[in-house]
């Protein structure tokens, strides 16, 4: 099967990988498996007072399209509110990366991490 030209792109030169302080409250850690191959993506998101996403940063075991996945995510919430972040669908990272059908499930997993670590922030909120 044959990667497209994004998918190659975000693998080779992935952007944000790193690692946030989970402590810290103005983080969110999303941290997803995927059941079809067993690949793990975790994404982390950096929150302003307002609720805007200043900074994200992933790190994922798995395919090439998921790491592809997770790198593009991290691109575009940047500047996102929380709100629109966690409209974020997996469709539209596909569309973005060209993922083939049996890859599908990488975007998911994405989808998920994103949705998960806007979760995890605003569960800390509430503790507060
Ligand atoms: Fe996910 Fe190969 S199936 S890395
Ligand atoms: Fe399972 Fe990509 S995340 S093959």
């Amino acid at each position: 099967m044959a990667y497209s030209e994004q998918v190659i792109d975000h693998y080779e030169n992935p952007r944000n990988v790193g690692k946030m302080n989970d402590q810290d409250d103005n983080i969110g850690t999303g941290m997803v498996g995927a059941p079809a191959c067993g690949d793990v993506m975790r994404l982390q998101i950096k929150v302003s007072d307002d609720g805007v996403i200043e900074d994200a940063k992933f790190k994922t075991y798995g395919c090439g399209s998921a790491i592809a996945s997770s790198s593009l995510v991290t691109e575009w919430v940047k500047g996102m509110t929380l709100d629109q972040a966690q409209e974020l669908k997996n469709t539209t990272i596909a569309e973005e990366l060209a993922l083939p059908p049996v890859k599908i499930h990488c975007s998911v997993l994405a989808e998920d991490a994103i949705k998960a670590a806007v979760a995890d922030y605003k569960e800390k909120q509430a503790k507060k």
